[in-house]
């Protein structure tokens, strides 16, 4: 992304404070097994203000006047980098990343202080990392140390996430760029799976398939852990072993997306694993269907958050009652949610760097209005676990459909459509050699 973005959300982000300073960090590495390491993931708020990728990292950006952001980040370490690779280094970083100033991330406790010193309020996000919000403390007492130098300390700490989390919420044409890619890759990942599956094949072997299309396309890996599960484990929502043998009669839900230069993609399909969909399956699988295009066509600007989900419920219900696994009337079963026995989730969720993406719902106890740039999952399902009070022919059969839907001033774009959905285009894929 060209750094006038980064640029651009900084100084947005500047105004927004009205003052003061924030003070941003990036994720720290993990230890995996002794002195192994979990692949890095930068954070994500980190991210959307610099786009810089290391990690040991800070950002500094004081507003009002004299308004400068500055980078604090690892030094250039020729022997390190014989063993980790390339990083950046302040001063390179200052170059790439347009900020206006860097520093070697050691110096951080030693400049923080003087970056507080006079600044009224402190931006930082709060509550995430008890040992940041410690340290965070220790930089105010030092300014207040040296109150009989005439300098003020902070007398305000605030949540600079929740500015930002608004500033996220609505994506701008860089990010729905990025999100169209990693949702092209998804859903090519998608169709290979379907092309993969067949009964004797394993969970596993597909979730190979998918990230090998992630991988392949330049995606840097999952946005989050794949669920490939077959049969009855479909009704597991966040089934993630993936070891099962995919059996002649079932289906099998996949529920997967990748993650490129930080954005997620977030799609589900649910196929039959012998290409063809029994009578039964059939039926859950289109009442599944009409509820996802009933919440999808209610995704425009102006409706409400929840219209795509009362959508959605109303749909599902009424087809549930149609199908007698429901013996209660629509208004009834909806009013009880006697429906969650069936549909025990929500129908989507925001979508951006985060697969659950920030933003809040509500605003003012409302649910809030969609507007062109958020960025949605609609993702209906319907589990029907074993139990007497079902019909034998209908148990252990899990649908979950899920897309990515972009609101536009004119409606809605759904970035995942290149995974077939509707029966002919699946029944004409699963285990074959079709597009
Ligand atoms: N894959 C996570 C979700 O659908 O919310
Ligand atoms: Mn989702
Ligand atoms: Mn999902």
């Amino acid at each position: 992304m060209d750094m006038g973005v980064y640029q651009g959300r900084r100084a947005k982000l500047a105004a927004a404070m009205r003052g003061g300073v924030a003070v941003v960090p990036t994720a720290p590495e993990r230890t995996r097994t002794r002195d192994s390491h979990y692949p890095y993931r930068f954070d994500s708020y980190f991210y959307y203000l610099t786009g810089f990728r290391e990690p040991d990292a800070v950002l500094v950006i004081l507003a009002g006047e004299n308004a400068r952001s500055i980078l604090f980040c690892r030094d250039r370490d020729p022997e390190r980098e014989i063993w980790d690779g390339f990083r950046y280094g302040p001063e390179r970083a200052r170059a790439a990343f347009g900020v206006d100033e860097a520093h070697p991330i050691g110096d951080l406790d030693k400049l923080a202080p003087d970056f507080l010193a006079d600044r009224g309020a402190v931006h930082t996000p709060l509550g995430a990392d008890p040992a940041w919000d410690v340290r965070i403390t220790g930089w105010i007492n030092q300014v207040r140390a040296r109150a009989r130098t005439g300098v003020a300390a902070p007398s305000e700490l605030k949540d600079v996430c929740a500015t930002l989390d608004e500033m996220r919420l609505i994506k701008d044409p860089e990010e729905i760029a990025l999100m169209r890619r990693a949702a092209k890759i998804t859903a090519g990942a998608h169709r290979r799976a379907m092309r993969a599956a067949r009964p004797g094949r394993v969970e596993h072997e597909i979730e190979a398939e998918l990230l090998h299309e992630f991988r392949l396309h330049g995606a840097q890996g999952p946005a989050y852990p794949p669920i490939v599960a077959g049969g009855e484990r479909a009704c597991v929502l966040h089934y993630v072993e993936n070891d099962g043998a995919l059996k002649d009669g079932e289906l099998l839900l996949i529920d997967a997306g990748c993650e490129l230069h930080g954005y997620a993609a977030d799609l589900t399909r649910t196929f039959p694993v012998n290409g063809k969909f029994s009578a039964e399956q059939r039926e859950i699988y289109q009442l599944v269907l009409a509820a996802q295009a009933a919440a999808i066509a209610a995704v425009k600007p102006g409706n409400l958050w929840e219209a795509p989900h009362r959508a959605a419920v109303k749909v599902l219900t009424q087809g549930l009652i149609d199908l007698k696994l429901i013996k209660e009337g629509l208004e009834q079963a909806i009013e009880t949610e006697t429906y969650r026995k069936f549909y025990m989730h929500r129908t989507g969720h925001w979508l951006g760097l985060d697969v659950h993406d920030v933003g809040d719902y509500k605003r003012g106890g409302e649910w809030r209005a969609l507007v062109p740039g958020m960025v949605l999952t609609v993702e209906p399902g319907c589990y029907i676990r074993g139990g007497e009070d079902v019909p034998a022919r209908f148990r252990g059969i899990g649908v979950r459909i899920e897309d990515d839907v972009l609101v536009t001033e004119g409606g809605a774009e759904i970035l995942t459509e290149g995974a077939p959905k509707s029966i002919p285009d699946i029944e004409a894929l699963v285990g074959g050699a079709g597009a």
